[in-house]
């Protein structure tokens, strides 16, 4: 039983499942899921005892389902765990960001007239598009290979830069969160208007999905990855 003093990162990593409600009532898990579900709840002004049932009653139903509950994430190696975040998410995002920024792009032209919240879809989604680009190539290239290599051979000489490159990583994320805040803000939660064409229907479509991915990816990375790596340094 979760209570709503337990944190919400806690309760995602617990019951993975959390995070399809907690989407549907737009509590952020991953950016915020170091605060006490409470203080949600509140900030959004939700229902406690109704979100508490939801929740409590779907993990009941997951206990019974699965006699043994077991979190590989918390157990497997740190480097099954990064290559994981690779082939999943960044890939994912690797596939996915020129074609929607594109999209963003081809609605502007065409509609952007008529509903002025295009511009600025264009406009934040290339920003997160640029942002998230390098933050890959970071984790790619600096962060992961050396979460490797400490996991391997904790050498002292290189906590202090593990803690730092985590803390710019954790920002770079909030950076990123706040950006697709925005989008959903801008959007009215990512619905086209009436008149929208199948384009701008798909674009708003591709957003969400997009969302969606990211905030498991950085689920995985902050809530998991990060807390893992600083508990062995
Ligand atoms: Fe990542
Ligand atoms: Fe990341």
């Amino acid at each position: 039983m979760f209570t709503k003093n337990d944190k919400i990162g806690f309760i995602v990593v617990e019951f993975p499942k959390a995070a399809e409600i907690f989407k549907k009532y737009q509590i952020d898990f991953c950016c915020g899921g170091d605060r006490p579900l409470d203080i949600a709840l509140t900030e959004q002004k939700l229902d406690a005892d109704e979100v508490l049932q939801q929740l409590n009653s779907a993990y009941n139903e997951y206990q019974q389902l699965n006699a043994v509950v077991s979190n590989n994430w918390l157990q497997a190696s740190l480097a099954d765990l990064v290559d994981y975040i690779v082939v999943t998410h960044h890939k994912y995002l690797d596939a996915n960001l020129p074609g929607i920024s594109e999209l963003t792009l081809k609605i502007l032209r065409v509609h952007g007239g008529r509903h002025q919240e295009l511009g600025k879809v264009h406009k934040l989604f290339n920003v997160l598009r640029t942002e998230l680009e390098e933050h890959l190539i970071t984790e790619e290239t600096i962060l992961f290979p050396l979460i490797k290599q400490y996991e391997q051979d904790s050498d002292h000489k290189h906590a202090e830069q593990l803690k730092q490159l985590i803390q710019t990583i954790e920002n770079e994320h909030e950076a990123a969160g706040d950006i697709i805040k925005e989008l959903r803000a801008i959007t009215g939660g990512f619905t086209p208007p009436e008149d929208a064409c199948t384009s701008y229907k798909l674009t708003y479509k591709r957003i969400e999905e997009l969302e969606s991915d990211l905030f498991q990816h950085i689920h995985l990375e902050n809530n998991i990855l990060h807390p893992r790596v600083k508990e062995s340094i």
